[in-house]
């Protein structure tokens, strides 16, 4: 099966060496061909360049004429909770006139409230649900999406979350990551007794999730009201017993010690952020954690920002998600998401389409297969509607821009 996109206005993101992620200054560069064509071969990137370069006019598989369109490397999504039942549109009001995420979660909404939702739906609507998102999401432009757990806080809950996203891996085009977070929040049945959770979670739920092999990573929810520094702890170590890397919420809600914590275990990536100062800068420097801020969230539940400026001119790579779930981000749109990283978080429409790309693609385990145009990668792209520039994805905050959608070297859409 081969594929030729031609006459691309621009192909965009392109690298002719892998790499790992963009960090620092290099996040500003974008390399781009103009006038170009991308040649596919089954479920690969073959081939690509300039049109007057292209030189197999005998070329005989399917042709889509991109005159006046982009093509960009799919999004990737590497924070999400997009398995979940239900909406909780029931605390906006609260949320509007004024009451705090924890507020809301100490008088039993938030989390819990979804958790009891999910415990009364059973797998295979949680799986119906879950789907509609996934296509949904796929139509945006997202070529792979991270899928935490966490809304179960049961062994059975859980494992049920765990399965609806092994079944999604394997019915869907999308390339999926997922993630259990048992420790998202502490039961109500645990109040008081939250140290007695977290050994449930580590002699309970790991052992019997990585004999199933239903997690690739481990996340812990590690900030002010929720879970301690030395409960991540005892957590991560554990989860790395049986192979599951550390991918944490961190400092969300304050200077929570989650950056220290996620590093010295060596996450892949530690999330959201709000609350990062020198210290947390010095110990992301030199490590193999992604830092991933995710202005959705921010956005919806009207946080701080997190220092973003400071993070790039410090030398870091910094990767956007949506967060994608019912509580605080309820919107996988990734060109929402880099139209919140330029207009919210004031970063370059070159630094966001990196950080929606290739850094999304390394938090997320996927950099060396996703994330940018190079040959021998996944053929995940998108091709937009006739734009002027690149910078008009971010800029045109609420138009759909998304054309034509191919996953692995198949027309999706
Ligand atoms: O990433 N911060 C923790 N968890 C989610 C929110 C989940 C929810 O409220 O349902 C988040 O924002
Ligand atoms: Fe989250």
């Amino acid at each position: 099966m081969t594929m030729l996109i031609k006459n691309i206005k621009s192909l965009v993101n392109i690298d002719y060496e892998t790499r790992k992620w963009a960090a620092g200054k290099d996040m500003q560069r974008l390399n781009t061909i103009e006038d170009a064509y991308l040649l596919i071969t089954d479920d690969q990137i073959a081939d690509f360049g300039k049109m007057c370069d292209f030189d197999k006019n005998d070329f005989s598989g399917e042709v889509i004429d991109a005159t006046g369109k982009m093509v960009f490397p799919s999004f990737c999504d590497s924070h999400t909770h997009l398995v979940y039942a239900g909406s909780r549109e029931i605390e906006y009001g609260d949320k509007i006139r004024g009451l705090s995420y924890e507020e809301i979660a100490e008088r039993g909404g938030g989390i819990l409230n979804s958790a009891k939702l999910l415990h009364n739906t059973s797998e295979d609507s949680l799986y119906e649900q879950a789907l509609e998102r996934i296509n949904e999401i796929i139509g945006l432009g997202t070529g792979a999406v991270e899928i935490k757990s966490g809304y179960g806080l049961t062994v059975e809950d859980e494992l049920k979350m765990l399965r609806v996203i092994r079944r999604l891996k394997e019915t869907t085009p999308i390339t999926i990551k997922s993630t259990f977070l048992g420790a998202h929040a502490v039961p109500s049945e645990y109040k008081g007794r939250q140290d007695e959770y977290v050994d449930s979670i580590i002699n309970e739920m790991i052992p019997v999730i990585a004999v199933d092999e239903l997690a690739d990573y481990i996340d812990v929810f590690c900030d002010k009201g929720f879970f301690t520094v030395e409960q991540t702890d005892r957590i991560l170590m554990a989860g790395m017993k049986y192979g599951m890397r550390p991918k944490i919420h961190a400092n969300e809600l304050d200077y929570s010690g989650g950056i220290q914590v996620g590093v010295k275990y060596n996450a892949l990536s530690v999330d959201h952020l709000e609350f990062t100062g020198d210290e947390e800068i010095e110990a992301l420097l030199g490590s193999e954690t992604i830092p991933t801020l995710l202005p959705g969230a921010a956005f919806f539940l009207g946080m701080i920002d997190p220092p973003v400026r400071k993070m790039i001119d410090a030398g870091l790579p910094v990767a956007l998600a949506s967060d994608y779930n019912p509580g605080s981000s309820p919107s996988g749109d990734m060109k929402f998401v880099m139209s919140l990283g330029t207009i919210k978080l004031r970063m370059l429409p070159e630094e966001v389409i990196n950080a929606t790309t290739i850094n999304s693609a390394y938090a997320m385990g996927l950099s060396d297969e996703l994330g940018s145009i190079a040959k021998g990668k996944r053929a995940n792209v998108f091709i937009t509607k006739d734009i002027p520039t690149y910078d008009f994805m971010p800029y045109a905050y609420t138009t759909n821009l998304i054309d034509t959608v191919i996953l692995n070297g198949k027309l999706i859409s």
